[in-house]
């Protein structure tokens, strides 16, 4: 299949030993970069059970499928990203079912998934939906996004990963500002706080995320995995740990065929070709 060719993955896939037909979360596929979009656009692609469910499932084919290099997750239509966890099924939740945390554990199958990940948000990002967005590594917004942790005001907090990757990312003043106040942020806003780091109008949306995760592509796919690896140990750990990690991550590197074609391209005045090392590895010393 040429890699250009856009498909639209609807098969069948496994779900915990059964099978789902992905319906609510659709897959596309082009030059290695999946597209998962969210598909309930009359209900502002509200995560209800039926979407965790398939966005699980999608993560596990995702991660077995060698084809896929990056994940752009979207929403349907140009209303909402995600507008949170499904309230309707939120008024029917007991303590146990807060301790299950199904939404918590998808994001973070999701942040923790091998392959690097990017949001584009094009519209109402709040709950559970700006918290999906903070799963991922990287996020685009269009000029109509809105980002917001709106659950103090349903007396529940944002317990998908909202007062832990809010905090990473934001720092803790303006992550509780966030929080306790529900504050919503505009696309601009959010883009000045540093929520996001690209800013496009609707139409420049999914090709500024193809662009961002081109550019990831064009890089040392082992370095991009460590360098993921350790942001993510780091955030979680101490920054001493973290800068030990760093150098047996980097010692690692040197060893590798990707980081001798990147340098080599460099004093050769081209662009390396990390396709054509892909999967070498020469753990030997660089003099040989
Ligand atoms: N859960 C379930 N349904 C939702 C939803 C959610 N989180 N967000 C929106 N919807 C539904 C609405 O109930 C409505 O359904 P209906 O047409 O059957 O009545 C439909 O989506 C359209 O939403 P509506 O509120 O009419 O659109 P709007 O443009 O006036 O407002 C929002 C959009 C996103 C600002 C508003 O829907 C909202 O505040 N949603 C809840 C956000 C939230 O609190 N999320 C965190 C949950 S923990």
């Amino acid at each position: 299949m040429p890699d250009t060719l856009k498909v639209t993955i609807n098969a069948v896939s496994q779900l915990k030993g059964g099978y789902v037909d992905y319906t609510i979360v659709l897959r596309s596929d082009q030059d290695a970069v999946a597209t998962l979009t969210v598909n309930r656009p009359d209900k502002m692609n509200a995560a209800n059970r039926d979407v965790l469910d398939e966005l699980n499932a999608h993560l596990s084919d995702i991660e077995a499928d060698d084809s896929v290099e990056v994940v752009i997750i979207t929403g349907e239509g140009d209303k909402a990203f995600v507008a949170g966890a499904d309230i309707n099924e939120l008024a029917r939740r007991e303590p146990l079912d807060g301790l299950e945390a199904y939404m918590q554990r998808t994001y973070t199958r999701l942040a923790g998934l091998s392959k690097p990940t990017i949001a584009a948000v094009n519209g109402y990002a709040l709950g559970g939906g700006c918290e999906l967005s903070l799963a991922c590594d990287i996020r685009v917004a269009s000029d109509n996004a809105v980002f917001g942790l709106p659950e103090t005001g349903l007396g529940i907090i944002p317990a998908a990963g909202g007062t832990q990757r809010l905090v990473e990312l934001l720092g803790r003043g303006p992550a509780l500002d966030m929080i306790i106040t529900g504050r919503r942020l505009s696309a601009e806003e959010a883009h000045r706080w540093g929520l996001v780091t690209y800013l496009t109008d609707a139409e420049a949306l999914i090709p500024t995320a193809a662009k961002v995760a081109e550019r990831i592509r064009r890089k040392g796919i082992t370095a991009v995995a460590l360098a993921r690896q350790i942001v993510a140990h780091t955030a979680k750990g101490d920054t001493d740990s973290g800068m030990f990690i760093e150098r047996l991550a980097q010692a690692v590197l040197y060893a590798t065929a990707e980081k001798q074609e990147g340098v080599e391209a460099f004093l050769d005045k081209r662009h390396p070709d990390f396709a054509s090392v892909k999967g070498q590895h020469r753990f030997t010393s660089a003099n040989n």
